[in-house]
């Protein structure tokens, strides 16, 4: 019988680990097709649950108006920002990644933020009265990509505030906050990100926007948040 010399026995094992790779490397790009391949059940009718995405610079009062808006008109309310947290604390593979680019008040990729934003409307789809967007579009991308693989916005509600009352607002909050992107050095980055983004994001959706001066008491705010959407409401 034949037996195999040490030159042949290596050359057995690089083809194997070859192999192998391409094995590993055509279940990588089949799992990302699946993850990145998320539909919704059935389309959303914007007419009955209206879209409203909610924006505005970071401690604008976003988080703190979807509350009064979820207590008054009970809309699902999906904040990116949230749902990115809520991944970090999952402890999953890209976790650690993620909450780098966070520290550094950077945007985190786009397919991932979009992908767990469908997923978690596609959970909400059947009872949702309407949905209130969080944080999202960052960037005229984000906006684009939205519209094109889930539903038209209905309306965007933009809170505006100058960078010092931001600042101060966040340092308030960071006492209390435990948010690891709460200190003045995050803080800064995070305003600079919304500064580079923000104004393109805006004028892609004249007609749509609706703009409120974010410096008022917080039940002002609210009272011209509920202007804007009692109409969509029937
Ligand atoms: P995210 O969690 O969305 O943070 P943010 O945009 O920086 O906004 P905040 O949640 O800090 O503030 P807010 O506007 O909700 O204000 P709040 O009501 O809390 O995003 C975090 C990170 O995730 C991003 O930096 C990015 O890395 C990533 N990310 C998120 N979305 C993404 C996306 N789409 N794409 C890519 N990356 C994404 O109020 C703040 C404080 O002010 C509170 O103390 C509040 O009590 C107070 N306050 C509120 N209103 C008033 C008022 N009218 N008068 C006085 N005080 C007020």
């Amino acid at each position: 019988m034949k037996t195999s010399t040490i030159e042949e026995k290596v050359i057995k094992c690089k083809y194997l680990y070859i192999l192998v790779l391409l094995v590993a490397t055509w279940l990588q790009i089949e799992n990302h097709s699946l993850k990145t391949d998320i539909h919704l059940k059935a389309p959303i009718d914007t007419n009955k649950t209206p879209i409203v995405w909610i924006l505005g610079g970071p401690g604008s009062g976003k988080g703190t108006q979807c509350e009064k808006i979820i207590a008054k008109y009970g809309f699902t309310h999906l904040s990116t920002g949230d749902l990115l947290r809520a991944e970090v604390k999952s402890g999953s593979d890209r976790a650690k990644c993620l909450s780098a680019i966070m520290e550094r008040g950077e945007l985190v990729p786009n397919d991932l933020v979009l992908d767990l934003l469908k997923e978690a409307m596609m959970a909400k789809t059947d009872e949702a009265k309407g949905f209130l967007i969080d944080g999202y579009p960052r960037e005229k991308s984000q906006g684009i990509a939205f519209e094109k693989t889930i539903a038209p916005v209905t309306v965007i509600i933009y809170f505006e505030a100058s960078s010092e009352t931001l600042t101060k607002r966040l340092l308030g909050r960071a006492a209390s906050s435990g948010r690891a992107d709460d200190n003045e050095e995050t803080i800064k980055l995070r305003l600079k990100t919304f500064l580079d983004n923000n104004d393109q994001v805006l004028a892609q959706y004249p007609d749509k926007l609706k703009r409120i001066n974010a410096e008022d008491s917080v039940d002002a705010i609210f009272s011209q948040v509920v202007q804007i959407l009692d109409p969509l409401v029937k």
